[in-house]
């Protein structure tokens, strides 16, 4: 029988900065259903990638002083590092700079053309740079852009319109025939009420800019990056470019996954292309929620709050990472990131659930029958709720991520993994060890713990694919016994199984350390920027007029201490000749605050405060990179306080 087929996507990811936590987030999502389908046997395809074009990359490329295409690369290469390192299984991987990603685009947006569903007209409206949107007066908020609040300014060109106006009532419609359409349901609600403002018709090219996919037929446009990349979706299956096979497999998709700001492209825009098309619509579109900060922030590359992904596997292990992703929010609903919250499910859930229910059932198995359980049994009363819950898992599993519901999923098994760690209590094997009499009794005991993290292990392996295997190998499963279909049987564990004690799945984190740890990994902007700095192939050149905007003054350091939730960083007590201001500097590293104090440094004098790690921050002292790893403070002598440098 032909399996059925699951198509899932992710959005294409902007690589316009390094990949972190908030884009890992969807991708792990993501991820976690590709693997729980293909564990059910569906034929699945996961797709996800970049989307290179826009004037804000062109921008940043020119900033560094490198071709468009050089910098997304090296971008690209960082996304694609991190979705190895978090175990995605992405069948697939597009990039909107993939030559047949170019070609089909230009299909489409000529074929749209030629039905009439593209024109060309003149467009003048509020345009916002970052957003890359056009708004009208009334859409802007407070004169800003509405969907960033960020600054818009005046812009008027020639261009292509696509007719949206046309297809709001069809679009409607389908929210109305197909209520599971935009997920989850306050989402359609939103939507409705932005169509029903009236759609306008969609400015659907360039000519302000060059990074982008040319219009083939009138070269000085390049297509609207939105258009461009919501195409991606079919262009990476094979459409638009000789073998479209894949695409009349798995075409429509069952869901994209996106996160809550970008639906309304998802479920008004790319529905009426495709109707424009006369394609089908993917089934689905789930707008997830936001990783918050504790200050209630977005994380985002623009504002520079990221949190590395890279340091937080490192630390804790990829699949700690992904199961707190996966459990702490309700897919769908907003949640905030502390490294708290972090290692708190780590220390509860990971350590002691889990982890310890793994160590004490091998080490029992080992210690009272030497890894092997026998076959002569003996059940009591008190076994029925495990084994009950324990079977009725899969189903319940099942229900949860038929509905994205991942915190759901998890909370069912972890309701077992808590279940069976009582039934160690309850049962006392301790107890039952020291009587030869209670030895087929110790057995049953045993055996139904094993059953029960055999399912367990089985269940998480989509949220968590390197934990799975690890308990597998400690219970000395395989084949059979570790199959999707097996997790709904109880007793599949074959007899003669040797069971043996492995390493420790989670050790325990301790909190009040790890924190002052984490907290000195916390990116000091300062040395940000010398990293870029380093890694600028070619320097972009200022004007004097720029250079004139820095207040470079020499001040004299008055005080200095260490500051303690910070390694890296130093609290210093300027006098600026003015009076006195406190700068936090990471130069911990190579300055003690008696190599500081009574010396002069170069302050920029009128940088705009910024707080490091509870210390407000007026400004910052100038240093060198001397070495790799060697940072040298630039010091004055004679030099009075307060006077000016330029
Ligand atoms: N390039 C567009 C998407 C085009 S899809 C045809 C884009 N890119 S993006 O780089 O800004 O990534 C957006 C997606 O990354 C969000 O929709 C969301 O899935 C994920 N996230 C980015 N920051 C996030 C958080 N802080 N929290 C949760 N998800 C976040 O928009």
């Amino acid at each position: 029988m032909e399996k059925k087929t699951f198509y899932i996507t992710t959005p294409i990811y902007y690589p316009s900065g390094n990949a972190h936590i908030g884009h890992s987030y969807c991708t792990v999502a993501s991820d976690a259903i590709a693997r729980y389908r293909r564990m059910q046997g569906c034929d699945v395809m996961f797709l996800t990638g970049t989307d290179e074009h826009g004037l804000k990359i062109e921008q940043k490329a020119e900033a560094e002083g490198v071709t468009p295409k050089q910098y997304v690369d090296k971008i690209v290469a960082n996304f694609q590092k991190l979705w190895k390192l978090l175990n995605i299984s992405n069948d697939r991987f597009i990039r909107t700079t993939d030559d047949y990603h170019v070609k089909a685009v230009q299909k489409i947006f000529r074929e749209l053309y030629d039905r009439g569903d593209i024109y060309k007209g003149k467009y003048d409206g509020w345009y916002c740079t970052p957003c890359e949107s056009f708004w009208t007066e009334t859409q802007l908020k407070d004169g800003k852009c509405p969907d960033c609040g960020r600054e818009v300014k005046w812009a008027e060109e020639e261009a292509y319109f696509f007719r949206l106006s046309k297809y709001a009532d069809r679009i409607l419609k389908l929210y109305e025939e197909h209520p599971e359409f935009i997920q989850p349901e306050s989402r359609k609600n939103e939507m409705i009420a932005f169509i029903k403002q009236g759609l306008q018709d969609l400015c659907v090219s360039r000519t302000s800019f060059t990074w982008g996919i040319p219009v083939d037929f009138d070269p000085k446009h390049v297509v609207y990056v939105w258009v461009d990349a919501l195409t991606n979706y079919i262009t990476a299956m094979g459409y638009g470019s000789g073998d479209d096979s894949d695409y009349k497999k798995y075409w429509p998709a069952d869901v994209h996954f996106v996160g809550k700001e970008i639906v309304r492209f998802h479920t008004i825009i790319w529905p009426a292309m495709l109707m424009a098309l006369d394609l089908p619509l993917p089934k689905q579109v789930y707008g997830h929620g936001w990783l918050l900060f504790g200050d209630g922030t977005k994380m985002s590359k623009s504002k520079g709050n990221v949190v590395d992904p890279n340091i937080l596997c490192e630390r804790y292990g990829v699949d700690a990472i992904r199961y707190f992703l996966l459990r702490e929010i309700p897919f769908g609903a907003d949640g905030v990131f502390t490294n708290e919250a972090l290692i708190a499910r780590i220390n509860s859930d990971l350590a002691n659930d889990l982890g310890n229910l793994v160590s004490r059932t091998t080490a029992m198995v080992q210690k009272y029958f030497g890894g092997q359980i026998p076959a002569e049994r003996e059940s009591e009363p008190v076994d029925d709720e495990l084994i009950a819950m324990a079977s009725a898992l899969r189903e319940k599993c099942d229900k949860a991520i038929e509905g994205y519901q991942f915190s759901a999923a998890l909370t069912e098994i972890w309701k077992l993994v808590a279940r069976s760690n009582k039934y160690i209590d309850e049962t006392m094997p301790w107890a039952l060890g020291k009587d030869e009499t209670k030895r087929a009794r110790l057995a049953a005991v045993m055996y139904n713990l094993c059953e029960s993290l055999r399912i367990i292990s089985i269940l998480i392996a989509p949220f968590m694919p390197e934990t799975s295997p690890r308990i597998q190998k400690q219970l000395g499963l395989s084949g059979d016994a570790a199959t999707y279909e097996s997790a709904a049987v109880w007793g599949a564990t074959p007899a003669g199984t040797v069971v043996e004690k492995g390493e420790t799945l989670f050790p325990r984190i301790d909190v009040d350390k790890e924190i002052e740890a984490l907290n000195a990994l916390i990116p000091n902007p300062m040395e940000q920027k010398a990293e870029e700095k380093k890694e600028i192939p070619g320097l972009a050149q200022i004007g004097i007029d720029d250079f004139a905007k820095v207040e470079l003054r020499a001040a004299k350091v008055v005080a200095c201490e260490p500051i303690k939730k910070a390694k890296k960083l130093l609290k210093l007590t300027l006098d600026d000749g003015a009076g006195e201001r406190t700068v936090a500097s990471g130069i911990a590293k190579w300055y003690k605050p008696e190599d500081l104090i009574g010396r002069t440094v170069v302050l920029v004098a009128n940088l705009k405060p910024a707080t490091l790690c509870g210390v407000e921050s007026q400004g910052m002292i100038l240093a060198a990179d001397a070495g790799e790893n060697d940072v040298r403070v630039i010091f004055l002598e004679g030099v009075p306080a307060g006077s000016s440098i330029h």
